[in-house]
């Protein structure tokens, strides 16, 4: 029996360590994709970015907390073993840290995840901070974060030029000294994503942010080929399946109008 068929107890925060093997991040937000998923990572992300890929959402600012608990809820449903980490959506947290406690308090005890992930740099610290002195597990995004996508004029990288480079590493440093267990790195350039994994005590996960991090994430619809609006050059399509649901819709259509479904075999007879 391989060593991941053999798992039987669900991940906690401690078994994402820095220096081991790299840590295997995926998103999930239902239970059925979170079942198939669940013995093959070491973490799943319930992520805002369920606002894009599942609601159509042009960003992931439209996401409400209610919908974080029903998707959160449903993966954990779905899984067993992987530790499930939820993000708080945008205008849930920054407004103050008794607020983040709140909203993270909401999302632990309705879901049951052991985790929770906010957006932010340094200005998010004393959050963080309150929120770990308080039993709350935080991990951290910093460099491309999705709810600024606003104020930082779109879905860009961030550490090409020097100034952002300093920026990123400092808002990193600030997160993972405030007590994050864990962070995510996005959209950085591979210098900086080295220079933090090296320089701060907790796993990085990176995601278009290089090899260099501790772990990697990437989002499951991007992975299967499902999300098609557009393919971020980080991303590596492990499968194509949306041709494949196309074909299987288009035969499905063809055989009803054709009068070959459902045949004698799907009709249930009488007693
Ligand atoms: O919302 C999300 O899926 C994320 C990942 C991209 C890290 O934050």
């Amino acid at each position: 029996m391989s060593a991941q068929a053999n798992r039987t107890k669900r991940r906690s925060i401690g078994d994402l360590v820095k220096g081991g093997p790299p840590i295997v991040g995926l998103t999930a937000y239902t239970a059925p994709i979170a079942q198939i998923l669940d013995p093959h990572v070491d973490f799943l992300l319930v992520g805002d970015s369920v606002g894009m890929v599942v609601y159509g959402f042009a960003s992931t600012l439209a996401v409400t907390v209610e919908m974080m608990i029903a998707h959160g809820a449903a993966v954990m449903r779905g899984s067993s073993q992987a530790l499930i980490v939820v993000d708080m959506p945008f205008g849930s947290y920054q407004g103050s840290s008794e607020q983040a406690f709140r909203t993270a308090a909401r999302i632990t005890a309705e879901t049951g995840c052991a985790a929770v992930k906010l957006e932010g740099g340094a200005e998010m610290a004393d959050t963080v901070r309150f929120l770990s002195e308080r039993g709350v597990s935080v991990m951290g995004h910093v460099g491309l974060m999705p709810q600024s996508v606003n104020t930082a004029g779109g879905f860009k990288v961030r550490g090409r030029d020097q100034h952002q480079a300093e920026r990123v590493s400092a808002d990193a440093k600030a997160i993972a000294e405030a007590g994050a267990f864990a962070l995510v790195i996005e959209g950085t350039v591979e210098p900086v994503a080295r220079a933090i994994t090296q320089s701060v005590s907790i796993p990085t996960i990176g995601i278009g942010a290089s090899p260099a991090c501790d772990g990697q994430i990437l989002v499951t619809d991007d992975v299967l080929g499902l999300f098609a609006q557009f393919k971020p050059r980080f991303v590596k399509r492990y499968a194509e399946l949306a041709p494949l649901i196309a074909a299987a819709a288009a035969e499905y259509a063809a055989d009803v109008r054709a009068r070959r479904f459902p045949g004698p075999e799907h009709c249930f007879g009488m007693s």
